[in-house]
Order: C-alpha cells, then structure tokens, then sequence
C-alpha cells in the first residue's frame, strides 16, 4: 500500500510478466500494472479491483492493511476483467458492502458473476461523502466499455479515471516524473492507438465535459500504468490531440512478403517517398508487432501497404493487420497498395478493396509486378511513391 496524496492509497498489483494482453491481442512489452485504491477516510471506499490472477494475494493485502468488515463501499469504474477480476473473491467475504458503478456497469456485474450483490447506480454528478473527502462520479460511456466510469476524489482534488489516460508500462517508481518520458510516452500513445481509436469523437466531446465541469485535477490516477502528478493535464493535452485526426505526417509502409520481389517494391515505394521530402518508415508485418504497426499508422498521415499474392488472396500477416485497422476506423488517412504475384494477382486489389472499407481514402491505383521486378519495375515504384507524397 502506498500513499499518492492525502487520504488516497495505490493498493494494485505490477505485472512485470505479462507480455500478451487481452488474450493476445495487445503485446505488452513493458509489462502492465493493474491500479486499484483506496479512499481512507471516515468511510473507507475501495475504487476498483486487480485482474482475476492476483485476486488472493490482492484480498489478503486489503485484509492486513485496512481490515475488510472496514471497507464501506467498493466503486466499480469498469467491469472488464483487469480490474473487476478479484470482485467475487472480495465480495464473497464483504457481500453486504455496497457496490457503486453505472447502471451498465451492474448489469455486465451480474453477466459476469451471476451474482446480485447491493447495488448503487450512479451517473454523472452524483456523489458520496467520505468524511473530509467526497466521491464524484462521471460516466465515460464507451471510453472504452460501456460501463465506463471515472471517479473524482473531491478534497484530494484527484481523477481516478480508469483505463482513461492509462498506459501498459510496469515501473519501480508510480508518479510521471519519476520515469523515463520516451518510454512512458510510447506506451501512452500504442495505448490511444491500439483501443482508444474508434472512439476518439467522444474522447473529444467527453474531455470538454470534463473540463466544463471546473474541477481542480492535482492528479490523474488510471488503472494501469503511471500516475500523472506532474503537469497532470499534460495529458488531458496529448488525448485531445490525437482525438483530433492526429498524424505526424509520415507515411507507413507496410508489406509482407514470400520470395522477396514485395520487399523490393516497398523499399522503391519508399525511395519514392522520400525523393519528396517524405518520411516513410518500413514495416514488416510478418516480422513485426502488430500492436506496433498500429502505432506507426495512427502517427501516420499516409499508409501504403503490400502483400505477395497467394491462392488468389493476400498473405495472413497482411490480412490481420488489414481487420485491426478495418476495426480501429482511422480518420483522414490517405493509402494505396502494392504486391507481386505469379499469376492470378489479387492482392493489390484486395488491398485496396480493404483499405476503402476502413474508410482510408485511397488516393491511387495500386501497382502490381509479376514475379521479381526488374530495375524498371523498380523506377515505377519508386514513381508510385513519388505519386503518393504528391498527394499528402
Ligand atoms: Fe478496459 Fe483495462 O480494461
């Protein structure tokens, strides 16, 4: 149990071994933490749980540090499982106790547990007194879930804002100025990328409620990673931005290749690119993360991708990158394909076809080689990319 500010308690768990996230679909490479805490005031009000693996030990620390029959009120700001996880083995010792969250949030309880415990819906506005300190709530509806919620600690003057503002970064110290800002940056952003995407209009439109709600944040404390006590809205800055159909104005070029003659049409894509002045970064995406390629084509303002054609379709690396940025519908991108092939020669069409659907606009037919492109081939794509920068 460590103390962030006046009566506030971190009481969550670093994961330092988890490397795969939402089964597998978000790497994590520097780890994770699931931040849960504690509200120690005349009443005690515990604000969210830790993921289902780490239930016991979770249960055990809040019996020894505070005493469970002491905990007046368990606040749920969100139901997935990395921070609801150790709710029925709580609650199976503090059943009485009462549960607040949204009234999205107890009926996806009652999905996940079966259970009916005592339950307190709130929404915006409402709030509990602690004692000194006082407990406001604000729905974040589908930021992510939803049942999404934060909670204000009105006294203390601190937003427990749940998987808002939240990074998968495990670290020795708990506070933004005590680690190192690259890191810790990268990992905010691959977050905003990879699952805040699809929904960065409300992000917009919920950062001015906030804001329009006058309250003083000293501190934002998410649910995983580090806590914001330096310059706390510095990243209240940096959502609102990439809310804001942001990019870097790179290009991401993004193949997968089977014999080598798709790579070599990325690397004359790219030359392209840059004779225009344009940063182009290569991706691999039979070699890479694709949590990270995501990244790359959320700072991108243009995505160019490629595949080899095989059985009349597109190489499988290819085709999941392709669904997750389908899922995630990126805003004011602009893409184009490319592709070697044999003999059928889909790929640049399927492509294409995807890219369309993810809502990209595509600015240019894609161009296609059959078998290894001779130095000429290359001369044409390295005048594609050209083509593209012009477009930018
Ligand atoms: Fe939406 Fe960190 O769970």
């Amino acid at each position: 149990m460590i103390k962030i500010k006046d009566q506030i308690y971190w009481v969550g768990v670093k994961d330092w071994e988890i490397k795969r996230f939402h089964g597998e679909e978000y790497s994590t490479h520097r780890g994770s933490t699931y931040n849960s805490y504690l509200v120690r005031d005349q009443k005690i009000a515990l604000v969210d749980t830790v993921w289902t693996p780490f239930h016991e030990g979770f249960v055990e620390e809040l019996e020894r540090e505070v005493g469970l029959k002491n905990i007046s009120l368990v606040v749920v700001n969100h139901t997935e499982q990395d921070h609801a996880g150790s709710l029925a083995y709580l609650m199976e010792r503090i059943p009485d106790v009462p549960i607040y969250c949204t009234k999205n949030g107890a009926m996806m309880i009652k999905k996940h547990f079966h259970r009916d415990w005592n339950f307190n819906v709130v929404k915006t506005g409402d709030s509990v007194e602690l004692g000194e300190s006082r407990l406001v709530f604000v729905e974040m509806t589908m930021l992510h879930w939803p049942d999404s919620m934060a909670t204000y600690v009105a006294g203390a003057n601190v937003l427990l804002s749940n998987d808002a503002f939240g990074q998968h970064y495990v670290s020795p110290h708990l506070f933004n100025d005590q680690v190192d800002q690259g890191e810790l940056y990268q990992e905010a952003v691959k977050y905003y990328a990879n699952i805040l995407t699809p929904f960065s209009r409300l992000v917009k439109a919920k950062l001015k409620e906030i804001l329009d709600l006058n309250l003083s944040i000293e501190m934002i404390a998410p649910s995983h990673g580090i806590i914001w006590r330096d310059n706390p809205l510095q990243i209240v800055q940096k959502y609102d931005q990439w809310a804001g159909d942001f990019n870097e104005g790179t290009v991401a070029v993004i193949y997968d290749t089977m014999w080598g003659a798709t790579r070599k049409m990325a690397l004359a894509i790219a030359r392209g690119l840059e004779n225009k002045g344009v940063g182009a970064k290569l991706l691999n995406v039979g070699k890479s993360d694709k949590n990270d390629i995501i990244t790359e084509v959320f700072k991108a303002r243009g995505v160019i991708v490629g595949s080899s054609t095989i059985n009349k379709g597109i190489l499988n690396s290819t085709a999941a990158l392709l669904e997750m940025i389908k899922g995630l519908q990126f805003k004011n991108k602009l893409g184009a394909s490319f592709g070697s092939y044999g003999w059928s020669g889909e790929s640049v069409k399927i492509i294409q076809e995807s890219l369309k659907e993810s809502g990209i606009e595509v600015v240019q037919e894609g161009i296609k080689m059959q078998y290894d492109p001779e130095p000429k081939d290359l001369k044409a794509c390295e005048a594609f990319g050209e083509a593209f920068a012009g477009r930018l």
